[in-house]
């Protein structure tokens, strides 16, 4: 590896934290979810994989399940990892929120841009990590990758005992997006919207909103799907599998 390819000293650290410390209970039965295999390999692998493809990303910081950090640390020194990048392990919390917050509580002080990236997407490309690094260190205090809805949407009210859900609004389909991780942010940032930010969120960014700063979008990927029920897991074998094939025959 050549000098060339590390950060230069004058750019900012880029940390990346992968909350992986839920049960994933909408896949069904068995393992946690980061711990179930994809092509063979732990899902938490490929989304380490993921983040240590950019080469601005110094280090990775894995929020484990509260029981699990020793397997998970093990896991990771059984497999090949990019040597340019270190790895820490901590243990998780009840909810996503915690499981990020006790990850930012890991980091070093020489870090200055985190992603934050669920276990549950293994398979972002690495150009869409390095879209979002760019829009920090272009000064967005908060960074997120998104796409255009297939789906039209629909508000819903509560249902009357026996009744269907009545629907009380469709907001229009051109002005929303469905947003995935990494998310990237000014760190110092984020730590603060974890400080004041006491609300249940499910995303970062949406903590950031709160504290009345400015969120943008840069494009997400099809790839960048979040594995939640059973038939993710069929895409996400069908994309490896493309993959392999692809990098087989180019
Ligand atoms: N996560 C976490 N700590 C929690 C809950 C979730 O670190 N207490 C992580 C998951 O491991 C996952 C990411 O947050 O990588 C996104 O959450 P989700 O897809 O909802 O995963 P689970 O909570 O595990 O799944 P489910 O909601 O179906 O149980
Ligand atoms: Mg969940």
């Amino acid at each position: 590896m050549s000098d060339d390819s590390r950060p230069s000293p004058t750019e900012p650290r880029t940390a990346a934290v992968i909350p992986a410390a839920g049960r994933g209970v909408r896949l069904g039965p068995g393992a946690p979810k980061a711990l179930r295999a994809l092509g063979g390999t732990p899902m938490l692998v490929h989304a380490v994989r993921a983040m240590a493809a950019s080469r601005a990303v110094s280090l990775v910081v894995v929020v484990a399940p509260p029981d699990g950090a020793s397997e998970v640390k093990s896991l990771l020194d059984a497999h090949a990892l990019p040597e340019r990048t270190d790895f820490l392990v901590v243990p998780g919390g009840d909810s996503r929120q915690e499981s990020v917050r006790l990850g930012l509580d890991a980091l070093p002080p020489d870090y200055d841009i985190v992603l934050v990236h669920d276990a549950a997407r293994p398979l972002v490309p690495v150009d869409t990590v390095d879209a979002v690094i760019e829009a920090v260190r272009a000064g967005a205090p908060a960074v997120v990758p998104a796409l255009p809805l297939a789906d039209t949407v629909k508000e819903v009210g509560p249902a009357e005992p026996g009744e269907p859900e009545p629907v009380v609004a469709t907001p229009s389909r051109a002005r929303l997006r469905a947003v995935q991780t990494p998310q990237g942010f000014d760190r110092a940032t984020l730590v603060r919207a974890h400080e004041e930010v006491t609300e249940d969120v499910t995303d970062d960014a949406s903590m950031v909103e709160r504290l009345g700063l400015g969120v943008v979008v840069v494009p997400g990927h099809e790839e960048a799907f979040k594995v939640t029920r059973p038939l993710d897991l069929v895409l996400a074998e069908a994309v490896l599998a493309r993959r392999r094939l692809n990098d087989g025959f180019f």
